[in-house]
């Protein structure tokens, strides 16, 4: 029955340590994990053989936007097609954010978006909420966000001037809130003010085209409001998770707010188009490839970039990977055909990013497989505090599991993949890791390549606040408790790469 599975003879990989177990759920929940011997296993079980497979924890996307209305377009991936396209990768809980508009009460902008995502998600789900503008009525609405709808964390924009983006006064108004509710501050990091200046000097010199939109802001306009924002949350004992930090000047600010600040409260995400693709494809000679690629903060166009990232990935200079999946199709892109300014924002990535992740870390030498699982998964359940219901495999935990052929190969292709739009970032690329059966709440909804989800099988997943710096708390106690069960690794070892010498 699909209620009840055993998972035999698989080596599961949770960030801490790696070993030989079996696992049997019962609905929906991890209820054994150990060995063969020590379980007698009902009738009527399912059983999968996991031999010579991984076994890991489900995927958790934090940055996601389904079915997002960005200049008069709404982004195509819907909360069906994008959950579907996430347990098809092995991601099996998405963080998707509530942007009220401007004015918009944050408590009605939050009922919409739940009314939106309650009948489509095929995988359990989370939300951040836009601090999109600043007044009391929001400050308000954020304590009711926290104690009553199980929201923990707010993202508050730098950027995209005269539409969300919050002064330097707003933005410390903002955190100090964030701060006494004990929730999680996130920001997207980029220099409006800059940005708007650059925008009209490129229009007005004839830079049209989406070569244009990187242009318009390079990696110091990034890093600033990275060291800005990091700087701010600091004044007033904010935790702070940096999205989407594309470029390596806004990974090395990062890096040094953390070293400043002992790594408490500095968390930074990146997304898996940094890791897998790079801003030369601006400069592609087809608009529509171009225009595809447009997302902010921008890809780089310096090519050594992805490794980069990989790197502070590795050394925990960053701590999550997301995806920031918010797809157009070609009509949408078209918009900005004179334009690059009216190019609507995003790409895809909820779907391959757990693949592009192995591909560009593990299989390149770069993460062990604890760490693959921490960048993907564990880290984000315990910054906006889902560890160990998600993240883990454990006994009580949910039962999103992922069964991995580190072997298997399969190649990327809008032609194959489960989103709703018609253009693939990754288009090609060939990644070694494959989500062979995924499992989401002791659902299977993979298997031999098949995907079978269930419209609305997903939940809502309160995300509850709590005392800052949890996280870290949070590592040294999971360590000291853990039993033990099986082999551990000696060390991770990422691949001989050092941790960025900062002088
Ligand atoms: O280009 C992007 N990232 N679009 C979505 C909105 C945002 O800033 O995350
Ligand atoms: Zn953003
Ligand atoms: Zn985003
Ligand atoms: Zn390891």
């Amino acid at each position: 029955s699909q209620n009840r599975v055993y998972i035999k003879n698989g080596h599961i990989v949770n960030h801490d340590k790696s070993f030989k177990a079996d696992i049997y759920i019962e609905d929906g929940i991890i209820k054994f994990v150990g060995p063969a011997t020590d379980i007698n296993v009902p009738g009527g079980v399912r059983i999968v053989d996991a031999a010579n497979k991984l076994v890991i924890p489900g995927g958790i996307d934090p940055h996601t936007h389904m079915q997002l209305k960005f200049g008069g377009c709404v982004a195509v991936d819907d909360f069906y097609h994008g959950t579907k396209a996430a347990v098809a990768g092995g991601t099996t809980t998405i963080i998707d954010f509530v942007l009220p508009e401007k004015g918009e009460s944050l408590v009605e902008a939050y009922d919409k978006w739940r009314a939106w995502a309650d009948p489509k998600v095929c995988c359990d789900y989370a939300f951040h909420v836009g601090i999109t503008w600043w007044s009391k009525s929001v400050s308000e609405e954020m304590k009711i966000m926290c104690e009553e709808l199980g929201v923990n964390s707010f993202k508050m924009f730098m950027a995209y001037k005269g539409l969300y983006q919050l002064n330097d006064s707003e933005l410390l108004e903002a955190f100090e809130r964030i701060r006494s509710l004990n929730a999680v501050a996130q920001v997207h990091a980029e220099n409006g003010d800059i940005i708007a200046k650059n925008v009209q000097k490129l229009l007005s010199a004839g830079v049209t085209g989406p070569e244009g939109h990187e242009l318009s802001r390079q990696e110091e306009v990034e890093a600033e409001a990275v060291n800005r924002a990091c700087i701010l949350a600091h004044q007033v004992d904010c935790p702070l998770y940096v999205v989407h930090v594309m470029s390596k000047s806004a990974g090395i600010e990062l890096a040094r707010a953390r070293r400043r600040y002992k790594n408490r409260g500095i968390y930074g995400e990146t997304l898996a188009a940094a890791l897998g693709s790079d801003g030369t494809n601006y400069y592609h000679q087809c608009f529509q490839h171009a225009a595809a690629h447009v997302l902010s903060p921008p890809l780089r166009p310096d090519p050594t970039t992805p490794a980069f990232m990989m790197n502070l990935l590795a050394n925990d200079d960053l701590q999550t990977t997301g995806s920031d999946n918010c797809t157009f199709n070609k009509e949408h892109k078209e918009l900005g055909k004179s334009d690059f300014t009216k190019i609507p924002n995003g790409v895809n990535g909820v779907e391959d990013r757990m693949s592009i992740v192995w591909e560009k870390g593990v299989h390149a030498g770069l993460l062990d497989p604890c760490r693959f699982v921490a960048v993907t998964s564990t880290n984000a359940a315990k910054i906006f505090n889902l560890f160990p219901q998600k993240g883990r495999i454990a006994v009580g935990s949910d039962a999103d599991i992922v069964i991995w052929n580190p072997n298997a190969t399969r190649t990327i292709s809008k032609e194959t993949h489960h989103h709703a739009c018609d253009f693939n970032i990754f288009e090609g690329m060939v990644c070694h890791g494959v989500p062979e059966m995924v499992l989401v709440r002791g659902r299977i909804c993979v298997e031999d390549g098949t995907v079978r989800v269930a419209e609305g099988y997903g939940r809502f997943v309160n995300t509850p606040t709590r005392p800052p710096y949890l996280y870290d708390v949070l590592e040294g106690k999971v360590q000291a408790n853990e039993e033990h069960n099986g082999e551990e690794h000696d060390e991770h070892l990422n691949g001989g790469l050092k941790k960025l010498d900062l002088g």
